[in-house]
């Protein structure tokens, strides 16, 4: 699949650079083309992803991700131009600037904000309820962490479930994208055990059980 990612930290490089791995058409859309870092991320894929302008990785994509901050996410969505009828993964979460807490939620969600600014998209929220050092090995014992999506598009969403479900997570699918309200607080719950309560960034995440 062609996917555009919007924002190469840790992720958009961690996604990129696994997707092209596993055999994706991945271009990263950033703002400096000079930056060393993306230099080596490129050849961390030997040249299985490129990279180009914001504008032209979002063209390319028949998925977007946008994996920025959440301060500069109506920017870059903004950035890219013509997003309609593409799928969009929104992973960004609206935190605070010193982790405390959400900048916004119960009523919105970031989420919905970027389904706001890319019109016509087809949003879709996931990679946003675990940190970013787990996507490459998202096995705890023998079981699959649960990644948890949610959007409007049930094709999109079967498109979003699939590549996560490559990565080795166990998708799971809370509805449509008004659930990002919900998800996003989840993520924060994550944030909290890894940095205040000294649990750290590859111990957890998230399992669904149901019977
Ligand atoms: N870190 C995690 O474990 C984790 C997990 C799940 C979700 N999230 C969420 O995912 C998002 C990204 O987090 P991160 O940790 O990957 O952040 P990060 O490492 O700081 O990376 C952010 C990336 O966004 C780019 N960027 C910033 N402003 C931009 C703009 N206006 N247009 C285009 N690109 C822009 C940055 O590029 P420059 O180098 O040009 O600034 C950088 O490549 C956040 O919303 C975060 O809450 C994070």
């Amino acid at each position: 699949m062609k996917i555009g990612v919007i924002g190469a930290g840790n992720v958009g490089g961690a996604l990129g650079t696994l997707w092209a791995n596993n055999g994706h058409d991945v271009v990263f859309g950033v703002r400096d083309h000079k930056d060393a870092k993306l230099q080596e991320l490129v050849k961390s894929t030997s040249g299985k992803a490129r990279i180009a302008s914001v504008k032209d990785a979002a063209a390319f994509g028949e998925a977007v991700v946008f994996a920025t901050p959440w301060p500069a996410t109506e920017q870059a969505v903004k950035s890219s131009g013509n997003l309609s009828g593409k799928v969009v993964i929104d992973c960004t979460n609206p935190l605070k600037p010193d982790l405390s807490g959400l900048a916004l939620g119960t009523t919105t969600s970031a989420g919905e904000g970027v389904a706001r600014w890319a019109k016509g998209a087809k949003v879709v929220k996931a990679f946003n309820t675990i940190g970013a050092a787990n996507f490459g090995n998202p096995l705890f014992g023998s079981e699959k962490a649960s990644m948890f999506i949610c959007g409007d598009d049930a094709v999109a969403k079967a498109t979003v479930a699939k590549l996560a479900a490559e990565l080795g997570f166990d998708p799971i699918d809370t509805g449509p994208l008004t659930t990002a309200r919900l998800l996003e607080p989840i993520a924060m719950l994550w944030i909290h055990l890894a940095f205040h309560q000294g649990w750290g960034p590859t111990g957890h995440a998230f399992k669904m059980l149901r019977r």
